[in-house]
């Protein structure tokens, strides 16, 4: 069979009727920057399913506009921490009390190029505004966005939120818990006892305080600036405005988008680490830079932000990394300490990042390095089929197996190759 059709069918197996969970057993429910991957893939063959992945995730949108990282529509006793642990929250499902990186706009500008595209623009502009400007309200602390969970930034044992967490206490009434993840998959690939225990120190302080997101962000255990949401929200911010201009948005709605943009072009040197040559995560609170390129250092070209030396030292490091792995793009420096082939988002390449990142590396002319990071990905899926991610080192696939955004990714790259070769 061949790998297009896998896909296909990875995606069929993973549907639970209008949105897709990303696999069986491990993550039992809707994610959010899952779904708009998937979406992606599925756009290329089936626009009307494609789209319901959008418009279910946007079900879960909580009154205060953030779209949550999780939406629970069942309680399944396969995932820990499930919506009784998150507690009450103000939303019309169940969900986690924190967002995850906004990629959504620029999906929908991406699916909707066909005739139905204005009229659904039109249909979610309003929700996908609704949530930008909740990162920019409710998460943004003296101009810069911050985040408030590693599960929010979507990367969540990433060897930059150790800064964060090392200054952590583990909640001394933390109710005890039991962790399913490591039931489903080799725990050598999964966070620390100790990450999990503070993790969930932090659900339980935002449980604590009804999930009120601007405490959350100002009194929160945690609080740190990530490249990842920094450079998506920017990205999907000119996305958004690009929508806005083509189906007739006010002038007000256009104006707030373009104050956002402004904000984020100066935000991005905030995260400049000139030290290293690369933009990397932040401790708000003390100004601490993390000590590591990880695989959303480069999204300064998806989000065409940073200066050209910045872009030239980046381009540079990601050179410097193609020379130490097989597979690009590690998600943790494999030069720098705690640098794990196989543990989660401390060394594996995870494939909607080499999306993101190839995809802006050939939007801004850098095509060999584009290439590189997009047939790390290409072999590493022919090598060991659509896992959640690989070993950069060997190409083994880790932690999922059948996994949802890995055949979503496939699908439109291979689509966009047909395309190609059709014109
Ligand atoms: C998990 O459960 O591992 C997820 O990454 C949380 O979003």
């Amino acid at each position: 069979m061949s790998l297009k059709q896998i896909a296909i069918d990875t995606l069929a197996k993973n549907d639970r009727g209008g949105f897709t969970i990303p696999t069986a057993g491990l993550y039992p429910y809707q994610w959010n920057w899952d779904s708009a991957f998937v979406a992606l893939g599925i756009a290329t063959y089936d626009i009307d399913r494609a789209w319901s992945e959008i418009t279910t995730l946007i079900e879960g949108q909580w009154p205060d506009g953030m779209i949550p990282s999780i939406i629970f529509r069942s309680d399944d006793p396969d995932y820990f921490p499930g919506p009784a642990r998150w507690g009450k929250t103000p939303g019309a499902i169940p969900s986690t009390g924190v967002s995850q990186p906004p990629v959504l706009a620029t999906v929908v500008r991406q699916i909707t190029s066909g005739p139905q595209g204005p009229a659904r623009r039109a249909e979610v502009f309003d929700a996908i505004f609704a949530w930008h400007k909740w990162f920019h309200d409710a998460r943004t602390v003296d101009g810069i966005v911050a985040t408030v969970h590693p599960w929010e930034t979507g990367r969540d044992n990433c060897p930059e939120w150790n800064i964060g967490l090392d200054k952590m206490e583990v909640a001394p009434e933390l109710p005890p818990y039991t962790r399913m993840d490591n039931k489903h998959v080799n725990p050598a690939f999964r966070p620390s006892q100790e990450q999990y225990d503070k993790y969930l120190t932090i659900v339980h302080f935002g449980n604590s305080i009804g999930w009120d997101q601007r405490r959350l962000t100002d009194e929160g255990p945690f609080l740190m600036a990530d490249p990842n949401i920094h450079f998506v929200l920017l990205r999907a911010d000119k996305d958004l405005l690009a929508m806005a201009t083509e189906i007739g948005k006010p002038a007000a709605v256009c104006e707030q988008i373009r104050a956002w943009i402004a904000k984020g072009e100066a935000a991005s040197d905030y995260l400049w680490n000139d030290e290293l040559g690369a933009f990397t995560a932040r401790d708000i609170r003390t100004g601490e830079f993390s000590k590591g390129f990880s695989n959303c250092s480069a999204l300064c070209f998806y989000a065409d932000t940073g200066t050209p030396d910045q872009r030239r030292r980046t381009a540079d490091n990601l050179r410097r990394i193609a020379g130490k792995v097989e597979f690009m793009l590690p998600s943790w420096d494999p030069d720098a300490p705690e640098f794990e082939a196989q543990r989660y988002w401390c060394g594996p390449l995870w494939p909607q990042m080499n999306y993101m990142t190839a995809l802006g590396l050939a939007e801004q002319g850098e095509h060999d390095l584009g290439q590189i990071v997009r047939n790390g990905l290409c072999d590493a899926i022919e090598k060991s089929g659509f896992w959640e991610c690989f070993n950069p080192l060997t190409g083994e696939g880790c932690v999922g197996a059948n996994f949802s955004w890995t055949a979503a990714v496939w699908l439109s790259w291979q689509h966009e190759t047909e395309q190609s070769d059709v014109a």
